[in-house]
């Protein structure tokens, strides 16, 4: 992420990533910038091979994958659309055929195109259901597909595969101005709690996080300036935006099989934003 601005306090630095998913592979879709890069390094840093899948920016997935083969796993960078099919295929394809399999599936690539209602074009809608919602029922049918063809293997997981969806605070907060994104990440939730539901039998566990504000390029507009930051913390009762490794961390412990037992929940990881911060004076 870029440097941090001056009226945004630094934290002190985490611990080392825990050795949590040794011998596993991973996909982190969206991988070249803000959360998905965050997700991709910290999962070679516990451990894991990680395919860093892109849509444009190849030098930025590069650089990434270079980071974590410094780190001693493997790691690769692979362009595709998650909202078109056979790009989907080609990209779980080409992990497999570099790491054998997967083992992770981080569905994260996603983006807004905001809009008010009377103003938004239906080619805006659809973009955003396409790229946030069908994207990840694309990657998780590809990784279900994966994990069966390559069974059970004990000695590196307890689960047969693990599928993390990024979703949203906005599954459950409206969010004026932009439907289609709280649509699509709504959508997410019940996808994501149907497929949990199906795939528990087979030990599949399927769960989401959901990040609150987060510092990345998908909203520098909301923290960039002092003034923004300010509005933006009203909505925080932790009164600091989160950065991608709050959510990395959640992901490496998640996929892990310190969380095995965790099937089909919404992990809120948003400094308390879904805690309705409105009525802590009021009501
Ligand atoms: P970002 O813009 O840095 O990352 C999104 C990534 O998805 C980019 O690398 C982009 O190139 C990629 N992408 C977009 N369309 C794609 C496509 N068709 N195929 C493959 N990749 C595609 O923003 P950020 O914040 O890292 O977003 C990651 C995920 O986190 C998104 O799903 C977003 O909705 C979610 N999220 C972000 C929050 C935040 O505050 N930053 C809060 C809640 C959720
Ligand atoms: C959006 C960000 C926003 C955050 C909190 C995310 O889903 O992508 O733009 O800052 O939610 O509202």
């Amino acid at each position: 992420m870029s440097e941090l601005p001056e009226h945004i306090e630094a934290l002190p630095p985490l611990k080392p990533v825990p050795r949590l998913l040794e011998g596993q592979a991973a996909l982190v879709t969206g991988g070249s910038s803000g959360i998905g890069k965050a997700v991709a390094l910290a999962l070679g840093a516990a451990g894991a091979d990680v395919a860093v899948n892109y849509v444009g920016r190849a030098a930025s997935a590069e650089a990434v994958a270079g980071q974590i083969r410094s780190g001693g796993t493997r790691a690769i960078a692979v362009q595709g659309d998650v909202s078109k099919e056979e790009d989907v295929v080609r990209v779980v394809g080409e992990a497999v055929a570099a790491f054998g399999t997967i083992d992770i599936l981080i569905a994260n690539a996603g983006l807004q195109r905001d809009a008010l209602v009377a103003d938004m074009s239906l080619a805006d809608w659809q973009k955003v259901i396409d790229v946030n919602l069908t994207g990840q029922f694309l990657c998780a049918q590809a990784a279900v597909k994966e994990f069966r063809r390559r069974g059970r293997r004990p000695q590196v997981s307890r689960a047969l595969g693990k599928i993390i969806c990024m979703s949203s605070v906005h599954d459950v907060i409206p969010w004026a101005g932009h439907a289609n994104y709280a649509a699509s990440k709504g959508g997410v939730m019940l996808m994501m709690k149907s497929l949990a539901q199906e795939l528990a039998p087979e030990r599949i566990r399927v769960n989401s996080i959901c990040p609150g504000a987060i510092r990345t390029p998908i909203n520098t507009e909301a923290w960039e300036t002092p003034e923004a930051y300010a509005a933006l913390k009203t909505l925080i009762p932790a009164k600091r935006i989160g950065e991608p490794d709050d959510i990395a961390r959640v992901a490496v412990w998640l996929a892990s099989d310190e969380a095995d037992y965790i099937y089909g929940i919404n992990l809120y990881v948003d400094g308390g934003m879904t805690l309705y911060p409105g009525f802590e004076g009021g009501g």
